[in-house]
């Protein structure tokens, strides 16, 4: 059988066990909606998979080895997203320790190999980290940890942080989780509110219908959510553009509002990165668009610490303060 290049849909779900899918053999494959994979051996199904959609070698080990499978028993907060009847369906159930931290986090999933790879990095990502610090782990912060994701695939990601966030929201206000991720709904075919679309538009920088629907499903079935999703770009759009006017120009900003911008740069862009490699980063100085900095933990003693400093640190803050930045590491 010849195998497609393009896109289609097979199902692998998570078996719902404490150990979770050791290998394709405890995977379920689900082929309600295409020809292509059905009937091939559980290997076959993994090459095809790896052909149609170029996964990093990242998603695969995840995908293959998926990490904390299971649901933990009378967890501190549950988070459910997606249905089985919209093709995908992630429940995340975490408990804290003492000090308030992610003691374990488990999945349950049922969708494509990035679902399962997205959930179980995602539990990875996350375990360790106080409430306040998982739920500003983003859909873009879980892609970059796989390595990156297919753009049509990127809203395995937005369901993992959909049901982080549930689950928090859970925690927090004791609401069942299905309902915790509720608002005005814009998108009926797969159960997508206005808030959680206009999240995704935000903070992956989207401009397209087209990238929606990659991104959350929304637009994706019967289409007459279109419109009300072009509002929303619009929307966004016009907020974007009010920022861009009330930023001034680098060569304006004040001395402290240049600390400010580079303090929210490192915070938003930089410190997350360097901390899931157990590292992290500290402002030291700032001379002008000469920027000293620190590093600390993994970070330190790291051989690569020049490349982090110069393709991580010195990239982001020319991209969101200024392009002539330069970043140097204290002492040196
Ligand atoms: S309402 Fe959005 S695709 Fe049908």
């Amino acid at each position: 059988m010849p195998i497609p290049l393009y896109g289609t849909k097979g199902h692998l779900s998570a078996k719902n066990t404490s150990d979770g899918p050791r290998n394709l053999k405890e995977a379920e494959f689900c082929a309600e909606d295409t020809d292509i994979l059905s009937g091939l051996s559980p290997a076959s199904v993994l090459y095809t998979t790896m052909r149609m959609w170029n996964y990093t070698e990242k998603v695969l080990d995840h995908f293959r080895n998926p990490r904390n499978v299971g649901e933990i028993e009378n967890p501190d907060g549950i988070g459910e997203v997606g249905s089985l009847a919209c093709g995908d369906a992630l429940k995340l159930t975490f408990k804290l320790d003492a000090n308030g931290r992610i003691a374990d986090i488990r999945f349950k999933t049922f969708g494509c190999a990035s679902a399962i790879a997205s959930s179980s990095a995602l539990t990875e990502m996350v375990k360790g980290m106080t409430l306040e610090e998982a739920e500003r782990v983003t859909n873009q912060d879980i892609a970059n940890y796989l390595g990156g994701l297919p753009e049509q695939k990127m809203h395995c990601s937005v369901m993992g942080r959909e049901a982080l966030q549930a689950a928090i929201a859970h925690y927090r206000t004791g609401r069942p989780s299905r309902t915790v991720l509720d608002g005005k709904v814009v998108c009926t075919c797969f159960g997508i509110t206005e808030d959680a679309l206009l999240s995704t538009i935000r903070e992956n920088g989207l401009t397209t219908v087209e990238q929606i629907t990659h991104y959350t499903k929304a637009g994706g079935g019967c289409g007459k959510c279109k419109p009300t999703l072009e509002a929303l770009l619009a929307r966004v759009e016009e907020e974007r553009q009010k920022i861009r006017a009330s930023v001034p120009p680098a060569s304006r900003l004040t001395t402290l509002q240049k600390i400010r911008l580079i303090e929210e740069t490192l915070d938003r862009e930089i410190r997350p990165l360097l901390k899931k490699d157990g590292g992290d980063i500290e402002l030291v100085d700032v001379d002008g668009n000469r920027v000293v900095v620190s590093l600390r933990g993994t970070c330190a003693g790291c051989q690569v610490s020049t490349v982090t400093l110069k393709d991580v640190v010195e990239a982001k803050l020319r991209e969101f303060v200024s392009p002539d930045m330069e970043v140097v590491e204290t002492g040196k």
